[in-house]
């Protein structure tokens, strides 16, 4: 048993978010060459075809049967048995990307040094910060002309709500970025050359009294450097490792992942201060991925096989406890009967593998026969408990779906319906008009493409989408509130989904701060629970 304990104990599962080109693969990939799963860094993911994958989503996933975009990544670090998320970005951003963060215990936000926070980073964090889980910040590209440092802080701290705390600082940046500065160690990280980051380089630690400083760095960096660390130390909050935890304080690190400068003592220090597998609330209490000693887990992701032949899907679960045996029957909660698990995996970039063994804090892909939904528990526990389920992320683009031949109702509403349970998209109606009219709703316009060609394929169903102008979604929190007499805005339209709850939409977001003045004690909220 405390085997078990000692495997799970060890696992730091974690998601990388940024916005697309900040250096999440690029970053992934040093972690990898750090971890010595790779000789060289490229190797695992070449650029060139992680960007192909995602302009051209079709083709790929015909060939492979499987999103390639969709990896977790495992690999040990220093004692450590790490998983890292994929979270996709680019034009395959969609809510997947979104339910990716709950499975995750804490992330890596890489921000592009030159730009600061960026509208995607942006909405990741808000989904990170309503899950209270740490967030660490990685502010990369350090080698080119970066933005000053302290508005970068403050630029995080305005534009994300939460406070900061720097662990290192950069010495110079562009040409000059030379190395950081640890400032609870106080010394000076100074990297050597890495060939263009091919290899991991060597560091050189040297403490800031040290007279040997200025002349490694030259006297005019060691004079800033002294003036930053003074004003940083009257101005920045203090490292508190509590705050971290709750994800009420984000760790600051610096460097650049193309020459590697600052990733290793960066996987060094996050990994000390993230958190090892996060109990989860169930209906019977939170349950504690240690003290619980049977196996549980829970779906998040459900990837369909586009292999026409065998329709078959992957359900991607989050191991919250217990151990995993390639093979194991478990009670599958919502469907009230037990469950093989078969033919489970691992994805290891864009390749699959399959597994014997997996332990809390894991995340593992199942054949899926068709019976499992986002947000379902299973278990080997007597007590049969469910976890909290995965809430609905609100949709950015809405399109009314009609058929083209409507003699193919059956097959069209059984597609849709499919297609809806896998949560590659959300559908609604009108809500009270009696139109039997299905509106569509996605993350990332790429899903609209998605659904067109599933139907088509699966289903033999043609449909035509016609764009609704609306960009936002609420639902409504207070049961009591009575829709009918809802006064909202003009540009404010009244949907339902499919369990009837009724739902807001909205072509411009000032609407939602308006309709809200306008109906006292109305709560709208940006995430729909189960
Ligand atoms: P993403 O996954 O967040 O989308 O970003 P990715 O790692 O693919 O990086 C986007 C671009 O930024 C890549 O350049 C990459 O080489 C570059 N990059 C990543 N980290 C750094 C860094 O620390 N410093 C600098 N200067 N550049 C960085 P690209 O030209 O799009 O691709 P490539 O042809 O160079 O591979």
């Amino acid at each position: 048993m405390s085997d078990i304990k000692t495997e799970i104990r060890k696992r730091r599962t974690f998601a990388i978010i940024s916005h697309p080109d900040a250096g999440k693969t690029t970053l992934t990939e040093k972690f990898l060459l750090y971890g010595g799963v790779i000789n060289t860094a490229g190797s695992v993911k070449g650029k060139a075809t992680a960007k192909h994958a995602v302009s051209d989503w079709m083709e790929i996933e015909k060939e492979r049967g499987i999103s390639v975009t969709s990896s977790v990544l495992q690999f040990r670090y220093g004692g450590y048995c790490i998983n890292i998320l994929d979270t996709p970005g680019h034009q395959d951003f969609s809510e997947d990307t979104y339910r990716t963060l709950m499975a995750a215990d804490s992330a890596v936000m890489v921000i592009d040094g030159s730009k600061g926070v960026e509208a995607q980073t942006r909405k990741l964090f808000k989904v990170c910060a309503m899950r209270h889980i740490p967030v660490f910040t990685f502010i990369n590209k350090m080698d080119r002309d970066a933005k000053d440092t302290f508005d970068l802080l403050d630029d995080i701290e305005k534009e994300l709500g939460i406070p900061t705390c720097p662990v290192n600082w950069p010495i110079g940046s562009g040409k000059e970025f030379k190395g950081v500065y640890d400032r609870e160690k106080r010394e000076v990280e100074l990297f050597s050359d890495t060939r263009k980051g091919t290899s991991a380089g060597e560091v050189q630690t040297v403490s800031i009294d040290d007279g040997e400083v200025d002349a490694l760095i030259g006297e005019e960096a060691r004079a800033l450097l002294t003036e930053e660390i003074e004003l940083l130390d009257g101005a920045s909050a203090e490292f508190d490792q509590d705050l971290v935890d709750k994800g009420e304080l984000s760790p600051v690190f610096f460097g650049s992942a193309l020459t590697n400068f600052g990733v290793e003592t960066f996987l060094q220090h996050f990994l000390a201060m993230t958190t090892s597998p996060l109990p989860r609330m169930s209906d019977h209490g939170e349950i504690d991925p240690v003290e619980e000693k049977d196996f549980s887990a829970f779906v998040f992701k459900i990837q369909a096989n586009m292999n026409k032949a065998h329709r078959d899907r992957i359900a991607f679960m989050r191991i919250c406890s217990g151990e995993f045996d390639a093979g194991m029957t478990v009670y599958h909660v919502q469907g009230g009967k037990d469950v093989r698990l078969s033919q489970p995996q691992q994805m290891m970039a864009s390749e699959r593998k399959m597994i014997d063994k997996a332990y809390g804090g894991d995340i593992i892909g199942v054949f899926d026969p068709g019976i499992f939904s986002i947000g379902d528990t299973l278990t080997t526990s007597k007590e049969k408990f469910a976890y909290e389920g995965i809430p609905t992320f609100a949709p950015e683009h809405f399109a009314r779906v009609r058929q083209v031949d409507t003699m193919k109702r059956k097959q069209f509403v059984k597609g849709i319906n499919q297609i809806a349970q896998e949560g590659a998209i959300q559908i609604f109606q009108e809500y009270n008009t009696g139109m039997e009219e299905i509106i569509v709703g996605v993350v990332g316009v790429l899903q609209f493409d998605v659904l067109e060609y599933r139907l088509k394929n699966e289903y033999n169903v043609d449909i035509i989408l016609e764009n609704l102008p609306y960009e936002h979604i609420r639902w409504i929190e207070n049961k009591e509130a009575d829709l009918d007499h809802i006064s909202g805005t003009s540009d404010m339209k009244k949907i339902k989904d499919l369990k009837g709850r009724p739902l807001l939409l909205f072509i411009h977001e000032w609407s939602i701060r308006m309709t809200q003045e306008r109906n006292d004690g109305l709560v709208l909220s940006e995430f729909g629970r189960s």
